[in-house]
């Protein structure tokens, strides 16, 4: 009997790059970091927006697609399932379908957020939300005839959106979710942020990774599941398939199923990589070897890495651990 090996697939996207589009909306401008487009990854896709200083962006409803916001770059508010919060770098909002979001800065300089769309959202597919204009991408205007095409809702259309089909909203601060020391070399700790354990979410999984200065996650690899891990904080390095490179806040490294990837702190302060596993397969593993940590506390010293802990992501949660991750 032979088996097929699906193929190595990977694709970093840096800082700056991806068609770039103006929104309709004063201040506002939306980057595309991911999309099917020019991707084989069809699951999701992430669009990067850039709201000026005292702009608002108004990101309307989406009839048929979920959206999560991670804040990369400020401070401000956000107005999600009709309630009023307070956002600042590293806060996840968390906008099902049928829902409207609203992003204002209240930050001296640009609010810069990462958005994560799934399925893949009409904002990451370029000819068909903007038009170029010679000078550069600009947003469609959104008329109802473009509204119904693409699927968006605007306030007073949403309000009859039916309460049943509609998603979850939830906003999340940087140090909330579940969190596990992680041991050395991998100085630090994992946060998970949206899981099938604390959400209606069941296909894909969301959290962090926070190295400290000298850290480094050890170099392996997903039977399962596919990883998109975006920079959001501090500076790092990154090697996917053997090939190292820089890893500054804003870079997204899709990772394929099979592809072997690490990523270490390149700083002297602490440095963050929020992660998107796709299907789910990551949490459980986290629950099943790390150690519970309460958010302020003092890292445990000396935490001991779990003889059991390499078996059991390998034999139970798919990784590929090269050298076995003893
Ligand atoms: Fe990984």
């Amino acid at each position: 009997m032979s088996h097929r090996v699906a193929e190595k697939i990977s694709r970093i996207v840096p800082p700056g790059e991806g068609i770039r589009y103006r929104l309709q909306q004063a201040g506002v401008h939306a980057t595309i970091k991911l999309s099917p487009d020019d991707s084989p990854f069809t699951h999701l896709a992430l669009v990067e927006y850039e709201i000026a200083q005292s702009a608002t962006a108004d990101l309307h409803a989406y009839k048929a697609i979920d959206r999560a916001y991670y804040c990369l770059e400020g401070t401000g508010t956000v107005v999600v399932g009709g309630k009023e919060y307070n956002i600042e770098a590293g806060s996840l909002v968390f906008c099902g379908r049928g829902w409207t979001v609203e992003f204002r800065n209240r930050f001296k300089g640009t609010m810069r957020l990462m958005a994560g769309s799934f399925p893949p959202g009409p904002e990451a597919r370029h000819d068909n939300i903007a038009v170029d204009e010679g000078t550069g991408w600009v947003q469609r205007p959104l008329t109802a005839e473009v509204r119904r095409l693409l699927g968006i809702m605007v306030a007073p259309e949403a309000a009859d959106f039916p309460v049943g089909l509609r998603g979850e909203t939830f906003v999340m601060a940087p140090d909330e979710g579940e969190s596990y020391w992680q041991a050395s070399p991998t100085d630090g700790y994992v946060t998970a942020k949206v899981t099938p354990f604390n959400s209606s979410i069941y296909h894909y999984s969301m959290g962090t990774q926070l190295l400290e200065p000298g850290a480094r996650v050890r170099e392996h690899g997903h039977k399962q599941l596919d990883e998109v891990l975006i920079a959001v904080k501090g500076t790092g390095t990154i090697r996917v398939d053997g090939v190292e490179q820089p890893f500054p806040l804003g870079t997204v490294a899709v990772v394929g199923r099979y592809v072997l990837h690490c990523f270490a702190n390149a700083g002297s302060d602490d440095f963050v990589v929020a992660g998107i596993a796709n299907p789910i397969g990551i949490e459980g593993a986290l629950r099943e070897t790390g150690v519970p940590r309460v958010p302020g506390e003092a890292r445990p010293k000396n935490i001991p890495r779990n003889a059991e802990t390499g078996r059991l992501l390998i034999e139970k949660y798919g990784f590929i651990i090269p050298g076995g991750g003893g």
